[in-house]
């Protein structure tokens, strides 16, 4: 008999089949064991009949406890009433291994036991659902950027120096030298666009950032698109293009992940373009409207992107903060150098911050000065600084955090469950 996965059953409709998987849950009566499967594609239910299979295969079925692995076999059958449409008239059944008493029954279990517990809660039809929008965002982000011709050129995770400040490094030793887990691959990505034009890089990111937050993970996953003679405009032209394609993908491919989200999607059929940008300055005013006290200079907090994003239905750009609170390679703007070239994209729904980008400083004097006034150390930069001695040009790009991006698409409370295995503060398990 054919293995087929569970995904593709309407195909077999009549047929004899087997399915390779997992047991998801168990109902038996005298006569009747009512197997739910699961092989990672779907689930299908699965009848056998004391009278229509042997009894070796209908006493394997009674012994069969949630998770245990099984190769099962019989007649599809279509069935309305069923979850996917189809049954399965089981004629035998192979257990592959007898699962231990399984510790995530379907009754409520607390956070910290899930956590503890992750590598077995990734089995659960919500986790499926997250994990496979997850993976469906990641292709549509990178599919979009190859057909616009961005080539992916890799950043390296052990690095000598900083890009995202010096408070948040994770530090590690590189035989006799200092080594850093890369914060972002936006250095090693401006190099490359001074060799291919239009690049990205996706991968991982590392930041020993002591919050403890829903949005704030210690490893979390990155694309960072850069392009060479892009100006502030063309940055956030694409930063629109990719989210709006992002979201668009996810509403036509994963429907019913959605709906066991039960994700809003009327709130991510809003997501086209333009979407509405104010500057810093204007932020800054309509807070203090809203009786948000706050001092020019300061960065917002979590509570002021949420009022913020709040007045409006699709992602929010606020651009041109102070570059005193910006990182250090930020281009000024010319007509208010205090200013920042750059912008915050705020996810609506009070998701925050899903990407930061600017453009960059291409002029050699100007770099030198602000590594100099962060207290960088130069060395380290030397390399960063010969991209503006060889053919320097104006050149933008930004970063757009996945797990974020996930938890609001989804519709999620915390950035835990956007990655299988979560790096949070305090936990390194499983
Ligand atoms: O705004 P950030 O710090 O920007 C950079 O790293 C730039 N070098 C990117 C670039 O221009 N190439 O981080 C970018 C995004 C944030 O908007 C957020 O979505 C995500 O990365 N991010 C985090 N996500 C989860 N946990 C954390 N601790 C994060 N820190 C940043
Ligand atoms: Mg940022």
């Amino acid at each position: 008999m054919d293995w087929v996965y569970i995904s593709d059953i309407g195909a077999h409709e009549g047929q004899d089949v087997t399915l390779k998987g997992w047991i998801y849950n168990k109902r038996s009566s005298g006569k009747l064991h009512f197997l739910l499967i699961r092989d990672g594609t779907g689930v299908i239910q699965g009848v056998v009949s004391r009278a229509e299979v042997a009894p070796e295969a209908f006493e394997a079925a009674g012994i069969l406890t949630q998770e245990s692995s099984v190769v099962v076999s019989g007649k599809v059958r279509a069935d309305s009433r069923a979850p996917g449409g189809y049954e399965l008239s089981v004629s035998d059944v192979k257990p592959v291994q007898i699962a231990h008493e399984y510790p995530i029954s379907p009754k409520e279990h607390g956070v910290d036991f899930l956590m503890d517990h992750r590598h077995l809660w990734l089995r659960s039809s919500r986790q499926h659902a997250i994990l496979r929008i997850r993976a469906t965002i990641i292709g549509a982000i990178r599919g979009y950027l190859d057909s616009q011709g961005f080539t992916l050129v890799d950043s390296p995770i052990l690095t000598p120096s900083a890009c995202e400040g010096t408070t948040t490094l994770f530090e590690t030793t590189y035989f006799d030298e200092k080594a850093y887990l890369s914060q972002s691959g936006q250095l090693y990505l401006e190099s490359a666009a001074m060799a291919l034009g239009k690049v990205y890089c996706f991968g991982p990111a590392f930041r020993a950032e002591k919050s403890k937050t829903r949005r704030h993970l210690i490893e979390f996953w990155i694309v960072e698109p850069e392009a060479a003679y892009f100006e502030h405009e063309d940055n956030l032209r694409l930063q629109e293009a990719v989210v709006t394609h992002a979201v668009q993908a996810v509403l036509h491919e994963r429907q019913a992940e959605l709906a066991v989200l039960e994700r809003d999607v009327a709130k991510l059929e809003c997501v086209q373009p333009p979407f509405p940008r104010i500057t810093y300055d204007r932020a800054m005013e309509i807070l203090r409207a809203q009786g948000v006290e706050k001092t020019w200079g300061e960065d917002f907090g979590a509570p002021d992107e949420t009022k913020l994003a709040n007045l409006y239905d699709r992602p929010l750009f606020v651009e041109k903060y102070p570059s005193s609170v910006k990182a250090f390679y930020m281009q000024p703007d010319p007509e208010r150098p205090d200013l920042a070239l750059c912008d915050d994209l705020l996810a609506p729904e009070g998701y925050g911050e899903i990407i930061g980008g600017s453009q960059r400083i291409h002029d050699l004097a100007l770099l030198e000065s602000r590594i100099e006034q962060h207290n960088l150390p130069r060395d380290a930069y030397e390399w960063y600084l010969d991209l503006r001695r060889y053919g320097s040009v104006p050149h933008s790009g930004f970063g757009l955090g996945i797990e974020r991006t996930v938890a609001w698409i989804c519709g999620l409370e915390h950035v835990r469950e956007t990655i299988p295995f979560p790096r949070m503060l305090y936990r390194l398990y499983p």
